[in-house]
């Protein structure tokens, strides 16, 4: 009986502690919904895919795999956090003889970094595939909004 009790109060902590993660996880942007290629994407998802070829794919290369000239993101994401790949992406960083460019002051990729984020994301926890996503979602009415707010036009 006190065994059980013992069982059911470590239970109890364990279910505590998963919903405090879990409600600290909803913060981040939602991680794609499907591992198959076929699968429709979030708009997130899929905007971050399309911003990251844009502004990105130049250096760490088509995919988020590394190119020559930068490392690959995909396995940096399963170390760096939400926060620190924001610091890296405002304010650039040089740790090797290689740069990454500031570009906080770049509308393009910051009206877009939670998006750049959640493809990012998605990819290295091995939700998304490579290339293209094969549906391409609807853009919602709220998101165009704050997009045109973001970009100031
Ligand atoms: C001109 C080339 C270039 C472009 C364009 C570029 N990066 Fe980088 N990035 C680098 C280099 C080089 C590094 C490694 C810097 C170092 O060694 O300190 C890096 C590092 C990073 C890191 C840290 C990786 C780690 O493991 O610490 C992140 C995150 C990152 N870049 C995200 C982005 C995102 C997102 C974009 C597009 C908005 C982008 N980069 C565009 C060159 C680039």
């Amino acid at each position: 009986m006190i065994q059980f009790n013992g069982r059911g109060a470590a239970l109890a902590a364990a279910a505590l502690l998963f919903a405090t993660s879990a409600a600290s996880a909803q913060q981040e942007p939602a991680p794609a919904p499907s591992a198959s290629a076929a699968a429709p994407v979030s708009w997130a998802a899929f905007s971050g895919w399309k911003r990251y070829h844009g502004n990105c794919a130049t250096c760490h290369g088509p995919d988020g795999l590394g190119g020559t000239f930068a490392p690959n993101l995909v396995n940096s994401l399963k170390t760096l956090d939400h926060d620190q790949f924001l610091n890296t992406v405002v304010n650039g960083k040089k740790d090797s003889n290689l740069t990454m460019p500031a570009f906080g002051l770049d509308p393009n990729v910051m009206c877009y970094i939670e998006d750049i984020y959640t493809y990012l994301k998605a990819r290295s926890d091995g939700t998304m595939d490579r290339g293209r996503p094969a549906v391409t979602p609807t853009k919602p009415k709220d998101v165009a909004e704050a997009e045109a707010s973001c970009m100031g036009v």
